[in-house]
């Protein structure tokens, strides 16, 4: 099969579509032909070789790529052989997507809901998961105001429809102007773009005197400044470091306690939550663009430029 294989950290050109071996499916395994592979945020980093947490450096060689959908085409031993045939969504364990087929645990995979493209539940698969998951956790009431930072992106654009579907007045933020129909179209109430000066000081004065909380996908500078916008004893959820750093939250902030890792279950439920609500009509993944597999580098360029919208998805 053709596959996007690695063997060093580095630019997105580490990234090469290889000829490599079928992956066999071994016990209580499923093997998928992948028709749609997920690209998250968090693989440029580890590509890079410095992901958000320790130790993310894998063994190389390796095939990235932590989510697809598919038919699966074959099970391994103790796997139910009625599978074969079903198209399903499911995480790969953390390698192995970016490819023309790949492996996953037979208690891994979910069906895709009538009514939901597989594109769109593969764009659902990871974002979604995370998005109801910290919505949840925020605890959204409403009447609040809400600040979504990188609200164009993957996890951003599903938690500005969350919170605006719990009621909440979402202030949605990016960096420049061209991301502003797109979150309005989301639910938002209003637009900020982190590029300009004073934007955090424009967000509290709308949500009079600093908005209720914050989600923090991407630290840095806009982190610290998105915390400026949060009135004292407001709330914020700290969840990414797309800038590279995370955020340290002043004092007059109470963090969201993460909850640690969820375990397996637990993301599972949530991303069937995800599609759930999708196949209700009432979460749109954005899929702002495509790319072909040999094109793998190119998607990841895109998305460290900052030229991407919502998902971004690898086509076999
Ligand atoms: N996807 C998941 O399931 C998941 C799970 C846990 C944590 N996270 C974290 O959540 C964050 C968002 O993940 P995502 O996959 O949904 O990505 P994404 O939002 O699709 O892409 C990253 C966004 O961050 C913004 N950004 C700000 N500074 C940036 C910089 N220096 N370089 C690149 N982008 C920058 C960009 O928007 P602007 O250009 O408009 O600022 C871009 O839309 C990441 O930090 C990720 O590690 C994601």
């Amino acid at each position: 099969m053709r596959a996007v294989v690695m063997d060093r950290f580095g630019g997105p050109d580490v990234l090469r579509v290889q000829e490599v071996p079928d992956p066999v499916p071994g016990p209580g395994q499923v093997l998928v032909a992948v028709e749609y592979a997920g690209i998250t945020f968090v693989e440029t980093q580890v590509r890079a070789g410095r992901g958000p947490a320790a130790g993310q450096r894998p063994a190389l060689p390796r095939i990235p790529g932590n989510g697809v959908g598919g038919r699966i085409v074959a099970v391994g031993p103790q796997a139910d052989p009625a599978l074969v045939g079903i198209t399903v969504v499911t995480t790969t364990g953390g390698e192995g997507g970016y490819a023309e087929l790949a492996v996953a645990r037979a208690q891994d995979v979910i069906p895709v809901p009538a009514g939901v493209a597989l594109r769109e539940a593969v764009a659902l698969l990871a974002d979604g998961r995370t998005a109801v998951l910290l919505h949840r956790r925020a605890e959204v009431r409403a009447g609040e105001w809400v600040l979504v930072e990188a609200a164009g992106g993957g996890v951003g654009s599903l938690l500005v429809q969350l919170a605006a579907g719990s009621g909440a007045k979402v202030i949605g933020a990016a960096r420049g102007a061209g991301k502003r129909d797109l979150i309005a179209s989301l639910g938002a109430v209003a637009f900020a773009d982190y590029s300009l000066p004073g934007w955090e000081r424009e967000v509290a004065e709308l949500a009079g005197g600093g908005v209720d909380l914050v989600f923090d996908g991407v630290g840095g500078q806009v982190g610290a400044q998105g915390m400026l916008a949060v009135r004292p004893g407001g709330r914020a959820s700290v969840y990414g470091m797309a800038s590279g750093s995370w955020t340290d939250p002043p004092g007059h902030v109470r963090v969201i306690p993460s909850g640690g890792v969820p375990g397996p279950a637990e993301i599972r439920a949530a991303a069937e939550e995800a599609l759930a609500l999708a196949a209700a009509g009432r979460l749109r993944p954005i899929i702002g663009q495509t790319y072909p597999l040999a094109e793998a580098a190119r998607a990841h360029r895109a998305i460290e430029e900052r030229t991407t919208t919502g998902k971004t998805l690898l086509i076999p």
